[in-house]
């Protein structure tokens, strides 16, 4: 399996060494890709909204962004780090993110699943994993794992902890099954939906939703939905797309 790695640290050492010892357990044919944000110098998102309103081609570093983006289009699954910084995501990652901010209306990565380690000296790592955890989904992706740890005054790595989901995830990601979606992203699915075919809709967003076909799908069409979930995201649609005209 192909992997892409992100490290949003700033440096190689107590979130790396978590996901050293996570590699360890992707199999003997696995590939990796090792992105370093601290590295990858994207500038910091100016807000001209060019990515939303015009496409993401236009955004002025979208050379650098798109070069990871196309990373995780390769990979089968994503690695993505941080460690707690002032109680969340590093500025690497939050920047990363907002460059990104396109792919909330226009989510894409409907058959990834990723890894998402998170490192602190006490406390954060909960909430920032679940901040990424909720990014990535809002990007389409299928089913993300998590490996937390508080390293404060400790010198060890939580060894039987990272194997065990760090093995979940592998055994997940060979099997390339897609798993149900959440009610949750079932709702942000039709509320993009339902934007991109307002009367006066964001217009890359509109072309998006339609080039693609997933206007017509309760949900992204490679991810099966159960009759409940089914009814569930027609009944969504219908609330979103009166509320939204
Ligand atoms: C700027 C900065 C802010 C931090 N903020 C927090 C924090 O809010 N809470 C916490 O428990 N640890 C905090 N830490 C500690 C790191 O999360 C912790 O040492 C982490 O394991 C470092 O990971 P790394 O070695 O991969 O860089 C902070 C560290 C730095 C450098």
């Amino acid at each position: 399996m192909k992997y892409v790695i992100i490290n949003g640290s700033p440096r190689k050492k107590n979130t790396w060494s978590m996901v050293k010892q996570a590699k360890t357990n992707l199999g003997e044919d696995a590939e990796f890709e090792e992105i370093q944000l601290m590295k990858a110098k994207i500038p910091m998102c100016n807000g001209c909204f060019k990515c939303i309103m015009e496409t993401e081609e236009h955004c002025p570093h979208h050379e650098i962004v798109n070069q990871i983006i196309e990373k995780i289009k390769w990979a089968d699954g994503l690695i993505i780090t941080s460690p707690v910084y002032a109680m969340n995501v590093t500025g690497l990652i939050k920047n990363f993110f907002d460059h990104t901010a396109y792919l909330y209306h226009r989510p894409e990565f409907f058959d990834k699943k990723a890894l998402i380690v998170v490192s602190t000296a006490g406390a954060g790592h909960k909430d920032v994993a679940k901040y990424i955890d909720e990014t990535l989904r809002h990007w389409g992706f299928n089913k993300n794992y998590k490996i937390t740890y508080a390293c404060g005054g400790k010198d060890s790595i939580n060894t039987e902890e990272i194997n065990k989901t760090a093995q979940k995830f592998h055994k997940d990601v060979s099997s390339k099954k897609l798993h149900p979606p959440k009610f949750m992203d079932i709702i942000f699915y039709n509320a993009w939906k339902a934007m991109a075919l307002t009367k006066d809709p964001i217009k890359p967003d509109a072309e998006y939703w339609k080039s693609t076909g997933l206007v017509n799908h309760d949900f992204a069409p490679e991810v099966k939905l159960g009759i409940i979930k089914k009814i569930f995201s027609k009944i969504m649609f219908f609330v979103l797309k009166k509320v939204m005209k």
